[in-house]
């Protein structure tokens, strides 16, 4: 068990600013802090391997569903950037899948700094970029 101000500092919390104002596009966000969350509690907890071997992996599915959504949407609006939007996209998946490969399923390593990571890869995703599409959604 760790001091509880250091788990609200990993923790992603959900507020107005961060809403598109899409509901398709906010429920998925909102499901994603969720899951992001079960990992930081179970960095946390010292839960069993496996188990977070598969809560990191429903985050990797689920976040290619979101950001598959997430680009449909931006086509059928005709948003102008979708191309280095979607760059975006396939940057972070490729940074989290060679994350993924290089765990052993009977132990994977879940650090500070790769959860700090996808905290700020998320918050700042959808503050800049997410916040620029709102626009575009019909
Ligand atoms: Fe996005």
């Amino acid at each position: 068990m760790s001091e509880p101000g250091v788990e609200q500092e990993l923790a992603l919390v959900w507020s107005e600013r961060l809403q598109i104002g899409h509901p398709i596009i906010d429920r998925q966000h909102k499901q994603l802090f969720d899951l992001y969350n079960q990992l930081v509690n179970a960095f946390y907890e010292g839960t069993g391997q496996q188990q977070i071997y598969q809560v990191v992996t429903d985050l990797v599915t689920y976040t290619q569903h979101h950001f598959r959504d997430e680009e449909r949407l931006m086509a059928k609006g005709g948003y102008p950037e979708l191309k280095g939007h979607r760059q975006q996209h396939q940057e972070l998946i490729q940074q989290v899948s060679s994350f993924v490969a290089d765990i052993d399923e009977s132990a994977p390593v879940l650090t500070y700094e790769v959860l700090s990571f996808v905290k700020c890869w998320l918050l700042e995703h959808i503050l800049e970029q997410d916040m620029k599409i709102k626009a575009w959604l019909g």
